[in-house]
Parts: structure tokens; sequence; C-alpha cells
């Protein structure tokens, strides 16, 4: 297998920044899941930082695991050499409107994003080719490549409950990027994910089950308007699914994201992956 199989992801939130080297065959991580706070203020030029020296932390992993005859990693990953670790691709999300690679809204970090070129900030910090994309777009395209949405038709919408609320579309596999239905105005709150991010669990001091009438308020509003065929919560919400699931005034299908709050990662190592090479998680090793 090529080292096109393999690609690392860094998922930045307004919280955290987690990060691994992911196998693409399979979505599952070669390396452990690496992670830092946010830096205070998120403003470009730290979090870059961070994540270029997340970057190198990860690739110091994989060829210390190779060095160390993992054979996971020098089997599946096929890196023998320095430089091939070093020229792997990254995926990094953000959480605003990526388009062509410059933010075009930053909630939960640092507005100074707002027409920032973030793929160039980036590729200079990771100094390898890279992919920028939002957030839940990258958890999308996880869930439908490795995930709960894997080979369903029809239309998913993906929310993950973080800091923020992030939204991915995905109709017939194919996602409909930059979709900010955390935004929406609803119940008097200019943006609803003031009011039912899973920050406000910590924020108002407030109980989970109060969290998931939220939850369900907006779900149900949600929908109302666009009727997707099945919901699937992830972000950091999603790992405690098993005390607020059911929502309660929903017909269809709502679901747990089966990569839980590790689908960002395994969503932009794979979009990284793919704008290189299109065929690279899909060929046979
Ligand atoms: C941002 C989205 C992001 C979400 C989750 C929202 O505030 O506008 O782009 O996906 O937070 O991080």
């Amino acid at each position: 297998m090529g080292v096109q199989h393999v690609a690392i992801g860094i998922d930045v939130g307004g919280t955290g920044i987690k990060g691994a080297a992911i196998d693409l065959a399979t979505g599952e991580r070669i390396t452990s899941r690496h992670k830092v706070a946010t830096p205070v203020g998120g403003v470009p030029a730290d979090i870059a930082r961070e994540v270029g020296a997340m970057t190198d932390a990860i690739r110091v992993e994989i060829a210390d695991r190779v060095a160390a005859g993992d054979a996971k990693v020098a089997g599946v990953a096929g890196i023998a050499t320095a430089a091939e670790v070093a020229a792997l691709p990254v995926g990094v999300t953000l959480p605003g409107v990526v388009r062509n690679g410059v933010m075009r809204t930053a909630a939960n970090i640092d507005l100074s994003w707002i027409g920032t070129d973030a793929h160039a900030l980036l590729a200079a910090a990771v100094a390898a080719p890279c992919t920028v994309v939002n957030d839940a777009d990258a958890a999308g395209v996880a869930e439908v490549a490795y995930g709960e949405v894997s080979g369903l038709p029809g239309v998913t919408l993906v929310l993950t409950f973080g800091t923020g609320i992030g939204s991915a579309l995905v109709a017939d596999g194919v996602l409909v990027p930059n979709f900010e239905l955390g935004h929406l105005e609803l119940d008097g709150f200019t943006s609803i994910e003031h009011h039912t991010s899973a920050k406000v669990i910590e924020r108002e001091g407030i109980t989970l089950a109060e969290w998931a009438g939220r939850a369900a308020r907006y779900v149900a509003y949600l929908e109302k308007v666009i009727n997707p065929d099945r919901f699937v919560i992830g972000g950091s919400i999603s790992k405690a699914s098993d005390e607020y699931l059911p929502f309660a005034g929903v017909a269809v299908p709502v679901s747990p994201a089966r990569l839980r709050n590790n689908a960002g990662i395994i969503g932009a190592a794979r979009l990284a992956a793919e704008a290189l090479d299109p065929d690279s998680a899909n060929s046979a090793p």
C-alpha cells in the first residue's frame, strides 16, 4: 500500500485541537489521538503554530512506530522514509465557512480569521500538501465514508454539537458544503447554537436532560423545514448519546455518529488525500 493511503487529520475547534494519522482504507487511526487546548483568543497565527506542532508530533510518532517495528503502521501505511512521512497530506478543519481555502465566517475563534487565506497559512505551517475544510463538513464526509451514513441513500443531516453547532447535509453520499444551521434564528435566539450547543450545558449549568429538550426542539424544527431521511448526531455530545436519545417529537431516525468526536479528524484526512489523488482512499492496497 502506498503512502497516499495514509493522511494526517487535524480538527480545530473552539475549545480543542485534535489530530491523528488515519489509515484511509478503514478510517482507523494509526497513531494515538493528539490533543491540545485551542490557544486563548484563537487568532490565526497561534492556531497555525499549534497545527504545525501537532503535525510534527504525529510525524514523529509515525517514524518512531516504524522504527520500533510497529507492524500496523509499517504494514498498513507502507511508510519507510522520513521524507515519505513529511510528505503525507494534511487535512485541517476550521469551525467556520471555508470557501476555496478562505475562511468566510468565524463564530468561536477570532474574527480576524474572516477573509484569511487559511489554506496558505496552514499549508505553510505544515509544509506539506494541505486541505482546509469546515469541521462539520469533514465529519459528514467521514460518516459517509466509514460511519453511520456509509452506503445509505437519501438525505442525511449530520449535526455536530460542541462549542458551536455544525451541520453537514449529505445527499446520496455527496456533501453539500457550508450548511450553517447552527446559526438559524429560532425561539428568539439570533443563533440557535447560543442556546443549544453542547457548551451551554457547562456555561448555563443545565442538565443533560434539559439540553436534550432544547436539542429535540431544534432537530424537530429542522425536520419540519428540511425533511431529511435521517439525522446523525456528532461532536463532543455524541459520546453520551445513550443518555439523551431518542429525541421526542422527531419522526425520522436519529442516531449517534459512529465515529463520535473523531469524525472531523478522519474526514479531514480523507479530503486531504482525495485532493491529491481522487482514488487514494478507494484503490486496492
Ligand atoms: C460555525 C460552523 C461550525 C460549527 C461547529 C459554528 O459556529 O459557524 O461553521 O461548523 O460552529 O464548530
